[in-house]
């Protein structure tokens, strides 16, 4: 018989944070343990333009909002003075597609686009581009890129990246242990029967493209389970959006347990899927939330409501000799296993929008017969001397509704840098004439990543007078 040992018993406890003692000490050896954990599941905004008007307060309010950001920028050194630390900065320029490489997709789940063609004061501007800012003073205005490249090309070049790298609308990478990360290392930890006396040993093994979850289970000393499990996720999922958790695996003909749980407990109710492997093929397993049975230590809790799938806190995969209330793993053998895992993610979402793009209000009125310039504002009456801007962004708004990607074309009147406190008012038909603030817009912009009503409209958009709160999923709705 095999000798149990407390250490493990202890190196479990302390990895999982069971002792609050313990894991004051690692937190203060730990600093950076609170930014790690909100990057330790897999959903990352990337932001393009990130160094701009927009894209600098898109980035700041999605920190705030504890998501994790990577920032598409054309220098890295004056991105990292103008963004901070916390973002992933991907040195890129739009126009240039061999530096949009696919390694900037990675855990992309949405891409913000608030990249424009530069344009600044003829008399030049100040570094931090006060001037072109400002607009209370008319400056004279000049392009300094090339429209059709930056709205047009440029675009083309991003949108065909996203669109062979983005996961469906309708899923949720969680865990995508193809592209292994440090952040999945410190996530996953073995939790085998040692807990209660037992002898099993396994772990997790990040390899090339998957996980490994393998090890040798025992029923020695009444045990006969093992399994990984990720620490509680400090900020909980919210994926009440969704049907189910999918796994993609390769196992070995054994029975598994999956198990989740919707409470920051260290052994509360899970909530469990039993699923079959075949051996050495892959297999994709879907576990529907409604189907989860709640259960502690391997009971059946009766009086346990559906999961709360708004607040999942952990997950776990388990090879055990019991399957629910006493009864036996059919497929059950003491001895070595393996399953390799590739995937975890949530899948039957409503769909949401993965291009989220910052065009322009007047996009269309240069070309429309019989406009009077006169009454229109600075960028439609100078479109041509501006390069034919608003012309080229019109094209840029054709590529993404043609590519197959779920988007929100957000065409703002001009922009300020006033609060963004004010009541927004949308409109459709590109006849809005207005202002509105670049921090509002860009609420709005994260706002329509995460509401399925925002999925491919086009509209225009400037603030009331009036300050308020806006209620984002009233606006998407009153659109066509
Ligand atoms: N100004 C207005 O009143 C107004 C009104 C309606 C709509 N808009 C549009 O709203 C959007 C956001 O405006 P904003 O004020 O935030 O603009 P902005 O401050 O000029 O920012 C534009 C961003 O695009 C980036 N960019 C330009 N060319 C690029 C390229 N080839 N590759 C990668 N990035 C590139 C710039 O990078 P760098 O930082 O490296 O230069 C900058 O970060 C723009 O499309 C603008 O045209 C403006």
């Amino acid at each position: 018989m095999a000798k149990w040992e407390f250490g493990r018993l202890w190196q479990t406890l302390i990895y999982f944070d069971v002792i609050p003692v313990i894991n004051c000490w690692q937190k203060i050896f730990q600093r950076d343990r609170a930014i790690k954990s909100k990057q330790e599941t897999n959903m990352v905004i990337l932001v393009a333009g990130a160094t701009g008007g927009v894209g600098k307060r898109v980035v700041k309010r999605l920190l705030e909002q504890n998501y994790q950001v990577r920032a598409l920028v054309r220098d890295i050194n004056r991105a990292k003075n103008i963004l901070g630390e916390g973002v992933d900065l991907f040195e890129a320029d739009i126009t240039i597609p061999e530096t949009l490489k696919p390694a900037m997709m990675r855990g992309v789940r949405a891409v913000i686009c608030c990249t424009g063609t530069k344009v600044q004061p003829v008399e030049g501007d100040t570094p931090t581009r006060e001037k072109y800012y400002q607009g209370v003073k008319f400056y004279l205005p000049e392009v300094v890129d090339i429209p059709e490249l930056v709205e047009y090309e440029g675009i083309k070049n991003l949108v065909k990246v996203v669109a062979q790298h983005i996961p469906t609308a309708d899923d949720r990478l969680i865990f995508d242990f193809t592209h292994p990360n440090a952040q999945i290392k410190e996530t996953w930890g073995a939790v085998d029967d040692v807990v209660m006396g037992g002898v099993s040993q396994s772990n997790i093994r990040l390899a090339d493209n998957k996980a490994i979850f393998s090890g040798v289970v025992s029923t020695d000393n009444n045990g006969g389970f093992a399994s990984v499990r990720t620490r509680n996720f400090s900020i909980p999922l919210d994926l009440s959006d969704y049907e189910g958790i999918e796994l993609k695996v390769t196992g070995d003909g054994k029975r598994y347990k999956f198990i989740t749980r919707c409470e920051g407990k260290w052994d509360g109710v899970g909530y469990c899927h039993s699923f079959d492997t075949v051996y050495n093929f892959p297999t994709t397993i879907r576990i529907p939330f409604k189907n989860l049975i709640p259960v502690f230590r391997a009971k059946t809790v009766s009086q346990a409501s559906q999961i709360d799938a708004s607040k999942i806190y952990s997950m776990q995969l388990m090879l055990s000799k019991f399957e629910y209330d006493g009864e036996l793993n059919p497929n059950f053998e003491a001895g070595s296993f393996a399953i390799e895992i590739e995937q975890i993610k949530a899948y039957g979402g409503k769909v949401k929008p993965q291009f989220i793009q910052v065009s322009s209000a007047g996009v269309t009125r240069p070309s429309r017969p019989g406009i009077n310039l006169e009454n229109e504002p600075p960028a439609v009456a100078m479109n041509e001397q501006l390069g034919g801007i608003l012309t080229w962004k019109l094209r840029g708004e054709e590529v993404i509704k043609a590519s197959g990607l779920t988007y929100t074309i957000i065409r703002p009147c001009a922009l300020t840098e006033q609060p963004g406190n004010k009541i927004l008012y949308a409109e459709q038909g590109d006849n809005l004439k207005g202002q509105v603030s670049r921090d509002a817009v860009a609420q709005l912009c994260i706002q329509a990543m995460n509401l399925p009503a925002a999925v491919n409209k086009t509209f225009e958009v400037k603030e009331e007078p009036r300050s308020g709160k806006n209620n984002y999923q009233k606006l998407f709705s009153g659109l066509s």
